[in-house]
Formats: C-alpha cells, sequence, structure tokens
C-alpha cells in the first residue's frame, strides 16, 4: 500500500473520531452545550478538511487517477462537489451554534440534527474514498504517479494529528475525549 493511501486511510479516521465526539457529545445533551467550544472543534474541521484534506485529494489523487481511468470520472465528480459543498455545510453548522448563542428557540435541537447529518455525509464520503476510489487507483496508477502523490500527502501540517501539532489543537482534542461520552470518548 501506498504511504498516500495509509495517509488518506489514517486522516479519514482522524476526522470520523472528532465528528464523532462531537456528534455523541451534542446527542449526550445533560446539559448545555458549551458553544465556544464547539465552534472551536468546527473550526478544526474546517481547517482539516478545506486546508489540508481535500486539497490534496483534488490536486493529486484525482487528478492522476482521472487521467488514468476514464471510468473513475462519474465518482470523481461526485466526491469533487461534495468537496466544494463542504465550506457551505460547515458555515451553515456555525450559523447554527450563532442561533444557539442567541438563544433561538429550537436551536439546540437544530444544531444536533444538523452536526448528526454532516457525520452521516462524512461517512458515506469516506466510504466512497476508501470503497470506489482507492481500489480503482492501486489499480491503474503506476509507480511514478504514486511516488508524486506519496510526496505531496507527506506533506502533514494537519494542527492536531500532524508532525506540526499545536499545543491548543492537542488540548481542543483532549476536551473533546473527556466530554464526549463512552465509548466515543471518555466523558458521561
Ligand atoms: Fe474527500
Ligand atoms: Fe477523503
Amino acid at each position: 500500500m501506498s504511504q498516500a493511501v495509509q495517509i488518506i486511510r489514517q486522516e479519514h479516521r482522524n476526522l470520523f473520531r472528532v465528528v464523532t465526539m462531537l456528534d455523541a457529545m451534542l446527542r449526550d445533551g445533560r446539559e448545555a452545550p458549551d458553544l465556544p467550544f464547539v465552534r472551536a472543534v468546527l473550526d478544526y474541521i474546517e481547517t482539516f478538511t478545506d486546508r489540508f484534506h481535500h486539497p490534496k485529494e483534488d490536486l493529486h489523487l484525482f487528478a492522476t487517477l482521472r487521467r488514468r481511468d476514464p471510468l473513475a470520472d462519474a465518482m470523481l465528480e461526485e466526491l469533487e462537489a461534495e468537496h466544494a459543498g463542504c465550506p457551505g455545510a460547515l458555515s451553515r453548522l456555525k450559523d447554527t451554534v450563532g442561533a444557539c448563542e442567541r438563544g433561538e428557540a429550537g436551536a439546540a435541537d437544530l444544531l444536533r440534527e444538523r452536526v448528526a447529518q454532516y457525520l452521516r455525509f462524512q461517512i458515506r464520503h469516506m466510504q466512497k474514498e476508501e470503497g470506489v476510489i482507492l481500489p480503482m487507483a492501486e489499480k491503474s496508477l503506476t509507480p511514478a504517479d504514486w511516488a508524486a502523490i506519496d510526496a505531496a500527502f507527506a506533506d502533514n501540517r494537519d494542527p492536531l494529528f500532524g508532525a506540526e501539532a499545536r499545543a491548543d489543537m492537542r488540548r481542543l482534542y483532549s476536551r473533546l475525549v473527556n466530554e464526549a461520552p463512552a465509548p466515543y470518548g471518555v466523558g458521561g
């Protein structure tokens, strides 16, 4: 397995863990959620997907696979459209946090519903990448293609799980683990 494939799978697990814990923490719902904390987690998810993970997939893996296997095109279009829709989904989530901050009726339920929806969306998206796109790439890309893609993916500046992890991001993650109920975290 190429290094890039291992990194993609690992990044998917990292994102899955963060969104699952946020979802579990909100569903636990015994206390009102700490909204600045929810916002910080959403900011991290935005940085991770829009600045690290999706651009690497679009510019390197998807672009190379499109050249090598025309049959991948329909699925790649679908995945690229989903990447393009991500900033909008996150800004709707943040708007809902804003509605909670203003104490609007029903906003907390809407936030829970939207986070659950976002989690389902991310799971489906990553399943398509791991179940369809990675196997197609492993069949049709050349060793030289993989060497170029590996180099791009090795640039891992994710502020939470990357080589240059930041202390504030680490604290954010430990708090998420502490607040999310078992079995997702150790809270509750
Ligand atoms: Fe993706
Ligand atoms: Fe991905």
